[in-house]
């Protein structure tokens, strides 16, 4: 591969092993049941597909593409995650180390040599957004599709959105602190204690009109609850009924409607 020309620039990196380590060999609880087949439903892979997963971390996605008959190719911008991937999921697909920022400069890759792109839970760890589309619509060909699983930006906004019990209504509600300014936030991640990664908060306008600015148009979402852990006590009725009624995860599909 040809050196980026721009140093890969991940928060990922130093929290590698522990990631790894963490998703295993076949992803989260939430990767299996939920963010993985949300994925696979929106692209709807048809057999000899090329499909770009961009921050593809430890290649947790690469197997079901496979299986699928298509051809995966796995970006990320941290060797540790890749070296995992390579190990693990090597088989399934080509791993590369690249910026998304630094795609075009990949000597790999080509122009619209994508059928599809996939963000598998990255999206919200890049920045900024604009040019992170612009390459990736860079990658894609003209009618390719490009799909984001992301935490829901109007309801899960880190650090700055959660979970409250009105006593006088007998409701469990969602309490959303802030959300049409655009934030870094410093994210602890479990068992390292000091905030380690980044997230990037967006409203969902600035995913829809910065894809309709590379020539995307949005033609589907998902809005996917998780399934509540069981509790009890005198307000589980109207937690169950929250966690059914506000997403955790948003998935969304543009189609590049421009060549
Ligand atoms: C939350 S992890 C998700 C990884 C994987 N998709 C999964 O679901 O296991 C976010 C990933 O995005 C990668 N990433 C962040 N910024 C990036 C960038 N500028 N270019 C390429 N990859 C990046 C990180 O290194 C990390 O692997």
């Amino acid at each position: 591969m040809s050196p980026a020309k721009t140093p890969a620039r991940t928060s990922w990196e130093p929290v590698a092993e522990w990631y790894a380590e963490w998703v295993g060999d076949t992803g989260s609880f939430q990767h299996r049941q939920v963010t993985i087949p949300a994925v696979l439903e929106l692209l709807a892979l048809r057999r000899g597909e090329q499909v770009l997963d961009i921050g593809a971390g430890p290649g947790l996605l690469a197997p079901a593409v496979a299986r699928a008959g298509a051809h995966y190719t796995g970006v990320d911008a941290s060797p540790k995650l890749l070296t995992v991937a390579r190990r693990r999921h090597g088989r399934s697909g080509r791993f590369l180390h690249a910026d998304v920022l630094t795609l075009p400069q990949v000597s790999e890759n080509r122009a619209g040599s994508f059928d599809a792109a996939v963000f598998l839970r990255s999206i919200q760890d890049m920045d900024p957004l604009p040019d992170v589309l612009r390459c990736m619509a860079w990658a894609l060909r003209g009618g390719g599709r490009v799909v984001m699983i992301m935490t829901h930006p109007c309801f899960r906004v880190p650090r700055l959105s959660g979970w409250g019990w009105d006593d006088r209504r007998h409701m469990h509600y969602r309490r959303v602190d802030r959300y049409l300014t655009s934030l870094p936030v410093p994210m602890a991640t479990a068992g390292l204690g000091t905030p380690a990664t980044v997230r990037y908060h967006r409203p969902l306008q600035e995913y829809v009109n910065g894809l309709a600015q590379h020539g995307f148009l949005v033609d589907r979402l998902l809005e996917i609850p998780i399934d509540p852990s069981p509790t009890s006590g005198r307000r589980v009725k109207g937690e169950r009924l929250a966690m059914h009624e506000f997403p955790v995860f948003l998935g969304l599909r543009a189609r590049k409607v421009a060549p």
